[in-house]
């Protein structure tokens, strides 16, 4: 296979390495473009641009596979947990017994907030959204951990392990007093004994009186939604932890940037959205004919949520599972939920359609991960947190690998500027 393309500008040819990923992924590198022959690669948006090169997350769109450190994400949902997944995910390889005892207990030490940050959170207004709550939340940690949050790579990484048990499960019981804040409900601390998807719905859930405990398909569904979100390779939210990380930022506020990131309805929030997109399907009466229509008419305000997906032009493997899942719970509780018959509807019908068929467009992790969660009993304003819960393992790992990399540089793209050529200041008086 050839090592080195060429790129031919006027006379003069360019040649830039081929590089080849360990699954053939083919690129062209194109870093020493610039200071050769003056010009830089343009990609909008990174599409067509690898920004990095990684060992955590292989996913290969057009076949709509999804694996994690090798392992397919098929195998994982059956067979693994969330705790087990985030795991493999930081550190590379499924651990041992051993391991997998010491980080559970890692995660069941660190899972206390602070008294003082507890202060924070009561300081915002309840009509706040639990997303900009919890990426603030995020970027208080380094105050109450300095020694961890150095911003030295160095520092930062020798204390890792504790970092990223901290981030883990701090960023679920943050989440968990989020919701019984702006639901003006007492803060329930977490238990020792619980493991750790019961112990999030025990402070969620539990009263002063009342412990609630899970019911082992609900525990199941959440551990599977949250393993299902856990790395994503470059998404927005996870490319902003790496940006911001390559600074030397310390993995507390390189995380809280990407929770920031996944706050948005293109992203993170679809999963608000797929949800009120059905509801008011539902409220109307509509057979969901009407939203597809708008959803053709080409602007973003109107599309199909939970429709698409960047990378996926075949079918979103996580979206396979949750469906299915989605299927199981209602069944094993005995619910019967009538959004979950119009995004069935909604989809068969989107499928023989031929704006989205001829566009690739299959239903993607958020069509259906809004119903398991509502089954769970969590409320929609909370969807968004929980998929930060669920990919916080995926934004360590990634920062860690732009901590650790010795020829890493921070990121820092280029731009063709299409603004005013220069001009003169003009005086007040004679604009
Ligand atoms: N409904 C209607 N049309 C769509 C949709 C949709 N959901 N998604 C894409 N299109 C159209 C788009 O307008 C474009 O049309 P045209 O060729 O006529 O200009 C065409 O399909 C191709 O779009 P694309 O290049 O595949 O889309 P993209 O890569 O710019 O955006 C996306 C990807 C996920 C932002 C987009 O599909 C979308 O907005 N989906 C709805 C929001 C959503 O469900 N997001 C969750 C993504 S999965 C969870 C996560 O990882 O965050």
């Amino acid at each position: 296979m050839a090592t080195t393309a060429s790129l031919k500008i006027e006379d003069k040819e360019y040649p830039l390495p081929i590089m080849i990923g360990t699954e053939g992924e083919k690129a062209v590198d194109t870093r020493g473009l610039r200071a050769a022959s003056g010009y830089v690669a343009y990609d909008q948006g990174y599409g067509n641009t690898g920004s990095c090169e990684s060992q955590i997350t292989y996913l290969d769109g057009d076949n709509g596979i999804l694996r994690h450190r090798g392992y397919p994400i098929e195998q994982l949902a059956h067979y693994s947990d969330f705790v087990e997944t985030a795991f493999l995910v930081i550190y590379g390889e499924l651990p041992t017994a051993t391991q997998r005892k010491e980080f559970g207990l890692q995660l069941r030490k660190n899972a206390v907030v602070e008294m003082q940050m507890q202060k924070i959170l009561e300081g915002f207004p309840t009509s706040a959204s639990p997303m900009a709550m919890l990426s603030a939340m995020v970027a208080a940690l380094p105050a109450y951990y300095p020694h961890l949050a150095t911003n030295n790579f160095e520092k930062d990484l020798k204390n890792f392990d504790f970092a990223a048990a901290i981030a883990i499960s701090k960023i679920r019981s943050i989440v968990a007093m989020i919701y019984r804040y702006i639901h003006g409900l007492p803060f329930v601390y977490p238990k020792q004994n619980l493991p750790f998807c019961e112990n999030f719905l025990h402070m969620m859930f539990s009263e002063p009186y009342q412990d609630y405990e899970a019911v082992p398909e609900v525990a199941k569904a959440l551990n599977l939604v949250l393993l299902l979100h856990a790395d994503h390779e470059q998404n927005c939210s996870t490319s902003t932890v790496r940006m911001v990380g390559s600074s030397a930022s310390n993995l507390f506020t390189s995380i809280s940037a990407g929770i920031s990131a996944l706050a948005g309805p293109l992203h993170g929030g679809a999963n608000v959205a797929v949800m009120q997109m059905l509801q008011s399907i539902h409220d109307e009466g509509d057979d969901g004919t009407r939203f597809i229509a708008a959803a053709k008419s080409g602007t973003k305000s109107n599309r199909l949520m939970g429709f698409g997906h960047a990378v996926y032009r075949n079918f979103d493997p996580r979206a396979k599972i949750i469906g299915e899942a989605c299927d199981t719970l209602l069944t094993r509780l005995g619910i019967n939920d009538p959004l979950l018959n119009i995004a069935k509807n909604l989809e068969q019908a989107a499928l023989k359609d031929e704006y989205f068929v001829s566009r690739k467009l299959y239903p993607n992790v958020d069509f259906y991960s809004g119903i398991i969660m509502r089954a769970v009993g969590i409320p929609m304003n909370m969807f968004t947190t929980m998929f930060a819960i669920g990919r916080a393992p995926g934004y360590i790992a990634n920062w860690k690998e732009v901590a650790s990399n010795p020829k890493g540089r921070i990121y820092r793209p280029r731009q063709i500027y299409v603004g005013a050529t220069k001009r003169d200041y003009v005086a007040m008086a004679n604009r």
